[in-house]
């Protein structure tokens, strides 16, 4: 299946299915949509608006088979134009391609440039969030299913007569490709079970796939390296943890260099503080952060920003066996801080104390950390937003900027030193966990004290990784949450 951009008329696409669209109480088309009523004399206006009743509220398709052109026609209800956005454009076309393909006839599907033109969108933003849209409707984890899905639309063109916003769809179809396949690829890496996907298999694939210079570190090497923070979490595992570091590096001297952290705990059964049962059950999403560094490095390497990104992943799994960390323990950290286990179910934190460390001694100018962190922030911000935190109030409000404009959502959560008074220990430098008030933001403190001078911003994925209901893209389970996000903050930022 591909999404391409065709420099023709809509009407003059060979295709079996037509997308036009339509906003609520429009009774006469305009643009292309327009265009396409007059052509069929009047189909749309007439009939489906007038006779049908059709509205344009937003989500609502109408089918309409026209059997002596061989073809059908979609009407996307594009809703009001007043609340018309971007991320509404690619959950329509989810919705859309979704439908259509299990009509299982069509196979080349033409549509409109949504947004671009009555609305007054960026073309190159439009036909990017079609293209993600299209690309996230056909997603399906179905690798264990004895019944696949199978994908009949075979190409889905969008029609663009005018020359400027047609190099424009162009660009924005080409970046959506390559984000789109970031983010279905990253679905794939946390959908997949656990048995199959931990440190050594999650290293090994981001040797292969991650597109830039990776290297991965042993147990004995990881001990050499001091971040002995981290092999406590792993070491009640039968799998050894593994350090993984991605390397892009531009042909061109560097504007900037910037560090992705990803948390990357394969499993997190809690540890010997173990989950119960129901909290356990989805925790092979754990390492989602992971997945995002991983694949956006991957989208990095064919987009070839003009900065050097590092991305860190401390891969491990949190289990409780005979050799696992206790509470009680204490852990000496990579920076010389010494952590007493408070709770081994706050192991993420732990193993971001050393991956923190180690990417700021790289001499980036940046870092940002991903993580499925804390069940408080879910309690906070619930599967609508994840939380952000960090120590540059101003990176942190570009980055909530630059999020929304690729249509996902960060709430910045306060990190005052007071959220810290309950990691006071009696026998190390800190605790790994305190009270259970303000979690969210007390982890966020606990991070910081790993970071000596570097701005850092903290995203807090926990509720938003992993869905047990479908959201407005159609998205069950693994999201591929904060993808989206770091590819355009590392390609467009300054
Ligand atoms: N991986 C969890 C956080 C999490 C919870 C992610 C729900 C996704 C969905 C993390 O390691 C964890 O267990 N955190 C504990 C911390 C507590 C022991 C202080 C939590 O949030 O309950
Ligand atoms: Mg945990
Ligand atoms: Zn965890």
């Amino acid at each position: 299946m591909k999404v391409k951009v065709e420099k023709k008329s809509i009407l003059d696409v060979e295709a079996d299915a037509i997308i036009v669209n339509l906003f609520e109480g429009v009774k006469i088309p305009g643009g292309v949509t327009g265009i396409v009523d007059k052509a069929y004399k009047g189909l749309i206006s007439n009939f489906i608006i007038k006779k049908e009743k059709f509205t344009g509220k937003y989500g609502e398709i109408y089918t309409l088979p026209m059997a002596d052109l061989n073809k059908i026609i979609y009407v996307l209800g594009l809703g009001k134009q007043s609340d018309f956005d971007y991320v509404k454009i690619r959950n329509l076309n989810a919705k859309l391609v979704r439908k259509i393909n299990e009509s299982g006839s069509v196979k080349k599907v033409v549509s409109i440039l949504h947004g671009a033109g009555i609305a007054g969108l960026c073309p190159w933003c439009c036909a990017q969030m079609i293209t993600e849209g299209v690309y996230s409707g056909l997603y399906s984890f179905d690798k264990y299913k004895s019944e696949k899905r199978e994908v009949n639309i075979k190409e889905f063109i969008i029609a663009e007569i005018d020359n400027e916003k047609y190099k424009k769809a162009k660009k924005g179809v080409e970046t959506g490709t390559i984000v789109a396949a970031s983010v279905n690829e990253a679905r794939n890496l946390i959908n997949e079970s656990s048995q199959y996907l931990y440190p050594e298999t999650l290293a090994d694939y981001a040797k292969a796939n991650s597109g830039v210079k990776t290297t991965v570190y042993n147990k004995s090497q990881i001990k050499k390296m001091g971040m002995n923070a981290f092999l406590a979490v792993g070491q009640g595992s039968v799998h050894e943890p593994k350090l993984i570091h991605m390397e892009y590096i531009p042909e061109k001297k560097p504007k900037k260099k910037i560090a992705i952290v990803g948390k990357g705990i394969t499993f997190d059964a809690g540890g010997l503080d173990i989950k119960p049962a129901s909290s356990m059950l989805t925790m092979r999403d754990d390492m989602s952060g992971a997945a995002a560094v991983i694949t956006t490095m991957k989208a990095i390497s064919q987009l070839k920003p003009e900065i050097e990104v590092h991305a860190i992943v401390a891969a491990c799994e949190n289990m409780p066996s005979g050799s696992a960390y206790k509470p009680g323990d204490v852990v000496i950290a990579k920076t010389g801080r010494t952590i007493e286990i408070d709770n081994t179910d706050a192991e993420g934190r732990v193993t971001l104390a050393d991956a923190l460390a180690y990417s700021e001694e790289l001499g980036v100018d940046e870092i940002i950390d991903i993580a499925t962190l804390t069940g408080a922030c879910m309690v906070a911000l619930g599967t609508v937003a994840s939380g952000i935190m960090g120590n540059n109030d101003k990176k942190i409000k570009e980055f909530i900027k630059t999020a929304e404009q690729a249509g996902e959502r960060f709430w910045q959560l306060p990190m005052y030193e007071e959220y810290g008074d309950s990691l006071r220990s009696d026998m190390a430098d800190t605790k790994n966990t305190g009270g259970r008030l303000g979690g969210a933001s007390a982890a966020g403190v606990f991070l910081s004290k790993f970071i000596s001078k570097t701005p850092w911003i903290h995203l807090d994925i926990a509720g938003t990784a992993f869905l047990d209901k479908a959201n407005d893209e159609g998205i069950k389970n693994a999201t591929g949450v904060g993808i989206r996000s770091l590819i355009k903050y590392i390609t467009e930022h300054k």
